[in-house]
């Protein structure tokens, strides 16, 4: 049986995605697999994410070669090691209200002939990709964001390395700080999630860190850096989630609007603390926003081994039928679960388990 499956990232992209493209394929062309799965299959790599999709006239060659690539282990051999997404990525939204493109989506499918979808994304695309396996289409999810913040996984593509430049960006920041007795406010991603911020903290040691399941007070934060001086630190690092909010205030975005899911543009916070504690205190203070530096980059190793089993199992669910859910990892060992339970909520940072709302930092002690 000939199987045509279409795989494409969509939403923010991170390392690990061309990983997980290039095991997914080298499982699909596996000579030793096809005799026990009677199954010989043809991926088309979809360029720029929905978008892809949505603007392709499969009728038309010019614009098949434009938004297709016919994906075999020669032309993805290399991919593992690269960050980013070979097949690009876009935010839209294909059903958004205002122009709704999800019957285009299943048409153009059909009209691909295809017989499965693999969609790399996060909360918003495999959002997407639920809506479309309402609409017939057969899809597959891999979980893919730097925020970690899907749930019914225990890793998302991407969320490794980015905490892997978090943490070796606070190293260089630390010679700079220190050399000056500075304070600096370190801004990381991560939406509406702790997750790189908490765990970028404990990796680097911060003095003080800010995540947006808990609104900090500036004041506090000003007295933890006072004490940190009095104590006789050099310096400190303040990490900050782009989605930390300053109690009994409004959020704080530096740029105005809302992408295709309606999420505001996050970013800026880092600015008002170091300027809320350059105003109030004698302190010396730089600010320094990763923003998409923490996107970038090569895949660490366990990003590539993580993309690697996600990819595999891809098309494992693809031979077994197991369509509408998404790959998972739980508990170090590879599953999958349905969209619509891992669509249910967010995975954020439980406060009372893991976060000190007094010291302003993990709560790391058991005792
Ligand atoms: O969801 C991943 C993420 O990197 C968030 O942490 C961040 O808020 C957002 O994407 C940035 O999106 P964009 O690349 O569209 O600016």
């Amino acid at each position: 049986m000939k199987v045509k499956v279409g795989v494409l990232s969509a939403g923010g992209d991170c390392a690990g995605i061309n990983s997980t493209i290039h095991w997914l394929v080298y499982s699909a062309f596996d000579r030793d697999l096809i005799p026990r799965r009677g199954m010989m299959f043809e991926i088309l790599g979809i360029q720029d994410g929905w978008r892809g999709l949505m603007e392709i006239k499969p009728e038309k060659k010019e614009s098949r070669n434009k938004w297709i690539m016919p994906l075999k282990p020669e032309i993805v051999r290399t991919w593992d090691r690269y960050g980013g997404t070979r097949l690009g990525t876009t935010r839209i939204n294909p059903f958004d209200p205002k122009k709704d493109k999800g019957q285009v989506i299943v048409d153009n499918y059909k009209k691909l002939g295809l017989d499965a979808l693999v969609v790399i994304g996060g909360f918003d695309s495999l959002g997407v990709a639920y809506k479309l396996y309402q609409k017939g289409l057969k899809v597959v999810g891999i979980p893919k964001t730097i925020d970690r913040d899907l749930s019914e996984t225990d890793y998302t593509l991407g969320f490794d390395s980015a905490l892997n430049v978090i943490t070796s960006d606070i190293d260089r920041l630390r010679t700079t700080a220190g050399s000056h007795r500075r304070v600096f406010v370190v801004e990381c991603m991560g939406r509406r999630a702790g997750w790189l911020a908490l765990e970028g903290g404990e990796a680097s040691g911060a003095a003080v860190v800010l995540i947006p399941e808990h609104d900090f007070v500036i004041e506090r934060v000003i007295e933890l850096l006072k004490k940190r001086k009095k104590e006789g630190e050099r310096y400190c690092i303040v990490l900050v989630s782009e989605g930390a909010k300053p109690k009994g205030m409004p959020s704080i975005y530096e740029r105005r609007g809302r992408d295709g899911f309606g999420h505001y543009y996050l970013g800026g916070v880092g600015g008002f603390i170091a300027e809320e504690i350059q105003k109030q205190t004698t302190l010396e203070v730089r600010y320094v926003a990763l923003r998409h530096l923490q996107r970038g980059g090569t895949p660490t190793a366990h990003d590539r081994r993580m993309g690697r089993k996600f990819g595999i199992a891809a098309i494992d669910m693809i031979v077994s039928e197991d369509f509408g859910r998404m790959v998972s990892l739980r508990h170090g060992e590879i599953t999958s679960v349905p969209l619509k339970k891992a669509l249910e909520r967010l995975n954020l940072v439980d406060v009372e388990k893991l976060y000190n709302t007094m010291a302003y930092k993990s709560l790391d002690q058991i005792l």
